[in-house]
């Protein structure tokens, strides 16, 4: 395996140590059983420090969704060690675990997940409601962040009114709208035009990505490989290699 030389505890430039935000180690995953068994995580080692931006790549039927959902917390993994922030999902109650979720975890599904009677800005709100804000100021925060995505003027529209690189825009203000440490994205660009999905990654990496927190984008869309801190190529359940876009040779972003 190749491991970048700028590793997790000294990412920051400057020798200061960075606390991890994610640590992987040996995850394993399988799904169903018998003759239908897949194996999807085959011992997956990753740590993924505050302030970092890595970006997981690999063909389709790699891993890539599996493993974002269970350092998501969203699936259980079978084995190995898991941790966000220091904490591990496997040992919290079930109320615990959506507790921590929803105050700090922030997920970007690949197939929106939008709730289709919400409008635009009613779905951004929700993570607002379940954390306990009234209606009308979360559905007016709501408001406020589909603007910073370029939706202000569609907040009333329903998903099924709004074109696909719409819908996934709606969906990253949802991720974004409570201001969670950990935002987990699945192919946030691949809906959208050259010009949108910079947007979007300038939003992510320049709003969202703060010094305590973490951003972990899956994508196929090599236009947006220069905004990481760095790549993790995954094939068959297993981390190949861990690199930055300069090592790669490809332009930073910015
Ligand atoms: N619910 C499930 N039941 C059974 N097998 C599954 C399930 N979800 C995923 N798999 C299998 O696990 C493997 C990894 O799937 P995963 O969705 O993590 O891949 P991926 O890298 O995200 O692919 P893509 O780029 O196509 O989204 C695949 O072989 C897939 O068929
Ligand atoms: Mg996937």
């Amino acid at each position: 395996m190749v491991t970048s030389s700028a590793t997790a505890g000294t990412m920051n430039g400057q020798g200061a140590t960075r606390k991890l935000a994610v640590h992987c180690k040996s995850v394993t995953k399988t799904y169903g059983a018998g003759g239908a068994k897949v194996t999807a995580l085959r011992g997956i080692d990753l740590d993924i420090a505050t302030g970092e931006l890595m970006m997981l790549v690999g063909p389709s039927g790699c891993g890539k969704t599996t493993l974002i959902s269970v350092i998501a917390g969203i699936l259980d993994r079978d084995a190995g060690e898991c941790t966000v922030f220091g904490v591990d999902f496997n040992t919290m109650s079930a109320s615990a675990k959506t507790k921590f979720r929803g105050s700090n975890v922030g997920f970007v599904f690949q197939a929106f997940n939008l709730i289709p009677t919400l409008t635009a800005a009613e779905n951004v709100a929700v993570p607002l409601m379940i954390l306990g804000e009234g209606r009308s100021a979360a559905v007016k925060k709501g408001k406020e962040m589909l603007e910073k995505v370029g939706l202000g003027e569609r907040y009333k529209s329903l998903p099924s009114q709004l074109s696909g690189g719409q819908q996934q825009r709606v969906a990253i203000a949802r991720a974004l709208v409570h201001e969670p440490r950990l935002i987990v994205c699945d192919e946030p660009t691949s809906a959208l035009d050259h010009e949108t999905g910079h947007v979007i990654m300038r939003l992510l990496k320049n709003v969202a990505l703060k010094d305590d927190r973490a951003l972990v984008i899956v994508t196929h869309d090599a236009r947006i490989f220069g905004f990481a801190d760095r790549i993790a190529k995954l094939d068959d359940g297993e981390v190949k290699s861990i690199q930055t876009p300069e090592e790669m040779n490809i332009g930073v972003a910015k």
